[in-house]
């Protein structure tokens, strides 16, 4: 795991636009794991930026989300469907077909949870996968207790995301769906590389756990801990509780310039 300690948002930002400008440039048509919430948005951005000056194109690349509220149709503003395409698709040059994600509205919510992780398996699995943690722990909307094997699946939100997401359907918690799909941790630990975002002080504990912590379904995030390929970028609140921050930091200054993330 790499942890690198930006001195401020737009430099994690731009870390993790030049990781998915280096992998479209050698893989066109790379599968990205695209994540909602605030913490890419500074990413998204950047992307934005990139492709409108033409020095980085998602025309072949394909995208998957992360999750989905069950009951929200896609046209819903808060749909993670809505989401990405107002923080993202909209603005850069990825056509929104090659967008995929579970439909939380499917008459068969297990049938669209197998048939999305199918879909996956047949873009032949995520290059690079964007997250941010929930400050319980929670990656994408994998809750503490999740199993860290566990595979796209129906689940129900806590009463901690559901107020942390209240701020999106107008400060009401309980307008925050109950349930919702997600891809499992055993998936998103399948991916090739994980970049996960994470900045301010409310963040900093489930940082710590993520980086040091045992690997516990109690901090779903650990489970980062045994995949392949993760990076970490996170500003100094983020990074505040963590005790081997001088090695991060040497790690990370001393990394040969050629080598990206
Ligand atoms: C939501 C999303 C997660 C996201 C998390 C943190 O619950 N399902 O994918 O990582 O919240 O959100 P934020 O980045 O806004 O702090």
């Amino acid at each position: 795991m790499e942890v690198v300690v930006c001195a401020a948002a737009h430099d994690a930002a731009a870390l993790a636009a030049d990781a998915i400008g280096r992998l479209v440039t050698r893989k066109p048509e790379a599968a990205l794991g695209l994540a909602t919430g605030s913490s890419p948005l500074g990413v998204y951005d950047e992307l934005a930026r990139r492709v409108r000056t033409g020095t980085v194109s998602l025309a072949r690349a394909r995208g998957f989300l992360l999750d989905e509220y069950v009951g929200l149709p896609r046209e819903h503003e808060q749909s993670y469907r809505s989401v990405i395409h107002r923080d993202l698709t909209s603005r850069v040059d990825l056509d929104p077909a090659r967008v995929h994600g579970p439909d939380g509205t499917a008459a068969d919510l297990e049938a669209e949870c197998a048939a999305y992780e199918d879909a996956i398996a047949r873009a032949g699995g995520i290059d690079l996968q964007l997250l941010g943690v929930g400050t319980d722990g929670h990656i994408a909307f994998n809750e503490p207790g999740s199993s860290l094997a566990s595979r796209t699946r129906i689940k129900t939100l806590t009463g901690q995301t559901r107020r942390d997401n209240a701020r999106f359907f107008g400060g009401d918690p309980d307008a925050v769906p109950r349930h919702c799909l997600t891809q499992g941790i055993g998936t998103i630990r399948e991916a090739r590389h994980l970049v996960l975002i994470a900045s301010g002080p409310a963040k900093a504990e489930a940082v710590r756990q993520l980086v040091e912590g045992p690997v516990s379904a109690s901090w779903p995030a650990t489970a980062l801990q045994l995949a392949r390929h993760v990076t970490v970028l996170l500003d100094p609140e983020a990074a505040s509780s963590l005790e081997r921050l001088d090695y991060y930091s040497e790690t990370y200054s001393a990394k040969p310039p050629w080598q990206g993330l």
